[in-house]
């Protein structure tokens, strides 16, 4: 009976073991980050020294079973409290401890080294405003997407003016709160390139499970041809069906809540849409599968609930279908 129960356990942790720790870039045992790193060093550490107590708890409980009953030799149990219970745990925590926090400050980073590149973040409800200083002065804004340079240090400025969010990409770094009134910090230094995951680590309200973002890890020169395209204005829209979607998309007030930069829409309580089209998950921070820009107008709610964005499914399906055949433009 006990063998068939280990050989059960056994089973689950395979399956669960390559589901959790395998492709998602959202696990911190597959660092991709100096911090990253840092923080799967550390938890090897502590696994090893777990693993060494488990032993020797069982060894202990091993030698209790077969050694012969009523000895005279037997250790007192003060004796066996003292030092399984006191001296040894505290040992432990002891080397653990002096181990670990000495190198708590190794994350704490509040002044931006030189060259660092740097990056404002702020929650919303339910999605994350990323602003860039691009090229030429202008200011680079995207929402729920991160694209940074490998190998360089990126000093990310946290904030929120509405609840307490966290920030977290667990494949690079640590997670710190975004908490109202105040300012947050958080390095990244990426070490090698490729799409990551980030979530909000702090439950913030109704959507707070579908306030992920991407973190694209890309090579430097790629990072400025990106921040150079970015940086630019909005190109007019090329297709018939996007030219009427301008149209609507300006009649129908999108303008007064979204920025597109070099047109009259200059609104910022929503993400800015300049180069919306070319953004992971259309800007809406939902699973790339369930994105349909005309379901998101329609009912944003349907999609995320609690959005602050009202529904424009008034608009009529054709007028939906231009503004979101100019907004897929918009790259
Ligand atoms: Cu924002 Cu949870």
């Amino acid at each position: 009976m006990i063998v068939r129960k280990w050989i059960v356990g056994a089973a689950v942790l395979a399956v669960i073991v390559p589901v959790s720790s395998g492709a998602a870039p959202l696990s911190t045992l597959e660092p991709a980050g100096v911090d990253a790193q840092r923080i799967a060093n550390f938890f090897w550490w502590m696994a090893a020294a777990a693993a060494v107590v488990w032993c020797a708890a069982l060894g202990f409980l091993a030698y209790c079973l077969r050694r012969p009953h009523a000895s005279g030799t037997a250790p007192s149990p003060r004796r066996v409290i003292v030092t399984g219970g006191v001296v040894l745990p505290s040992v432990l925590l002891a080397v653990l401890i002096g181990g670990i926090v000495p190198h708590t400050n190794d994350f704490v980073d509040t002044a931006a080294a030189g060259d660092a590149l740097r990056v404002r973040v702020a929650g919303e409800q339910w999605w994350w405003r990323v602003q860039y200083p691009g090229a030429n002065g202008a200011e680079v804004e995207l929402a729920n997407h991160l694209r940074l340079p490998v190998g360089r240090t990126t000093h990310v400025e946290l904030s929120s003016d509405n609840v307490i969010h966290a920030f977290w990409v667990p494949s690079i770094a640590g997670k710190i709160d975004m908490i109202p009134g105040r300012t947050t910090y958080l390095t990244l230094e990426p070490t090698r390139t490729g799409t990551f995951r980030g979530v909000c680590a702090e439950y913030c309200g109704t959507s707070h499970a579908r306030m992920t973002f991407d973190v694209v890890v890309v090579e430097p020169d790629d990072f400025d041809r990106w921040i150079a395209a970015e940086s630019a204005p909005a190109r007019p829209p090329a297709s018939t069906g996007a030219r009427a979607g301008a149209v609507a998309f300006a009649e129908s007030g999108c303008g007064s809540c979204h920025t597109v930069r070099g047109t009259a829409a200059v609104g910022v309580i929503g993400p800015d849409l300049t180069h919306v089209g070319g953004r992971h998950g259309q800007g809406v921070g939902l699973p790339h599968a369930s994105d349909d820009l005309e379901a998101w107008l329609r009912h944003p709610d349907d999609l995320k609930p609690g959005a602050l964005m009202p529904p424009f499914a008034a608009l009529g399906a054709p007028r939906l279908h231009a503004i979101a055949a100019y907004l897929r433009e918009l790259r």
